[in-house]
């Protein structure tokens, strides 16, 4: 097996950069020597992924690794004996882990049992703070209640995703690792040398995967303060090759006043994002391409908004897909519609 043999002073430091990077085996256990830590790693480390991570001075070596003993495979699993098994039907079986933190839903028939379902959480997870979903995402920043259930009360974190660095304050502003996957799709599309409006930004995880991977020149727009705070760390927590510029405000009062033609622009506000097509498609070149999202039950009705508010111009949908479900029958829909 590959592992990296790390001086013991460092092994902390390097098994955290590991774990944000998602490099270690964790089938298998961490061995120990009277100098060295050997940590298990999933993959051989590239020349450049070695540089990047700070390691040239760390030795990789084939080395066995005990295995961990059979670990349970869910939150009911590990539940099972310290939960009535009438109850543990109720339990969610999904829940989201931003960067140290974990967030969950604790159904009404379990909230006299919500904190030992937080501790559950924190030791089967392994993370740092557990947070129950005390309401919808909802309101002009697109946040939620959480509550407080397990292990440190910090909602900071930095979260990692396909390689992006994201700083992120759970509490303060919106965040999704489930559209991490549209996200690359996204990025996959960008050529170099596009200009891009990304009109609700939020702390810029599309601008940020963008801007890591293409030399382009991206306008990073949000109403939230704390979003553009944050936004701004992560600019500086990446590697960009491109140019982010990110903007404070109101998308519809920006657009009014900057004069920006875009090669493509990001529309991710799936409930209100309509309002703000022909501000978009005023902003978009011949040929540009928009990523229309809305929450909706088909493609008609979002495909037939912006034929609506592109007028007389040309529209051509490259894509359509469900990217993730919002409640039953209505999904966060996605759409690549060039506009000529
Ligand atoms: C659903 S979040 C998306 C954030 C980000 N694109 C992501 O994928 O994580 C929508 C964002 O739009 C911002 N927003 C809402 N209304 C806005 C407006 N009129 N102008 C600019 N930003 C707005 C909110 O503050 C929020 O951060």
């Amino acid at each position: 097996m590959i592992g990296l043999k790390i001086p013991k002073k460092r092994a902390d430091e390097v098994r955290r950069i590991l774990l944000e990077y998602s490099l270690i085996d964790r089938q298998f256990k961490i061995k120990r020597s009277d100098d060295f830590v050997f940590i298990p790693l999933i993959k051989k480390l590239d020349a450049e992924k070695i540089k990047e991570l700070g390691f040239a001075s760390f030795e990789i070596i084939e080395t066995e690794f005990e295995s961990h003993p059979k670990e349970p495979r869910s939150l009911k699993d590990y539940l099972k004996n310290k939960i009535s098994s009438d109850k543990i039907i109720e339990i969610k079986k999904s829940f989201d882990i931003i960067g140290d933190v974990v967030i969950l839903e604790v159904t009404e028939e379990l909230e006299d049992e919500k904190y030992l379902i937080g501790k559950a959480a924190l030791d089967f997870t392994k993370r740092r703070t557990v947070f129950k979903k005390n309401s919808n995402i909802k309101g002009v920043i697109r946040t939620r209640e959480l509550e407080y259930l397990a292990g440190k009360d910090e909602s900071e974190t930095i979260h990692t995703e396909y390689g992006s660095r994201l700083m992120i304050d759970v509490r303060k502003v919106y965040f999704s690792p489930r559209l991490a996957t549209e996200r690359e799709r996204i990025t996959n599309q960008v050529n170099d040398g596009e200009t891009i409006i990304d009109m609700f930004t939020g702390v810029g995880p599309f601008s940020i995967a963008i801007a890591r991977n293409r030399m382009v020149e991206i306008y990073a727009i949000d109403i939230n303060p704390d979003a553009i705070y944050y936004l701004e760390k992560n600019i500086q927590l990446n590697k960009i090759h491109g140019k982010i510029i990110p903007i404070l405000g109101d998308v519809k009062e920006v657009l009014n006043v900057k004069d920006i033609i875009a090669d493509r622009i990001i529309m991710n506000l799936p409930g209100t994002a309509y309002l703000f097509l022909e501000s978009a498609i005023n902003c978009l070149k011949e040929g540009g391409v928009l990523h229309y999202y809305e929450f909706s039950r088909d493609y008609d009705k979002p495909i037939e908004r912006v034929r609506t508010a592109s007028g007389p111009r040309e529209v051509k949908v490259l894509d359509k897909r469900r990217v993730k479900s919002r409640s039953p029958g209505v999904w966060h829909i996605g759409l690549d519609i060039m506009i000529t």
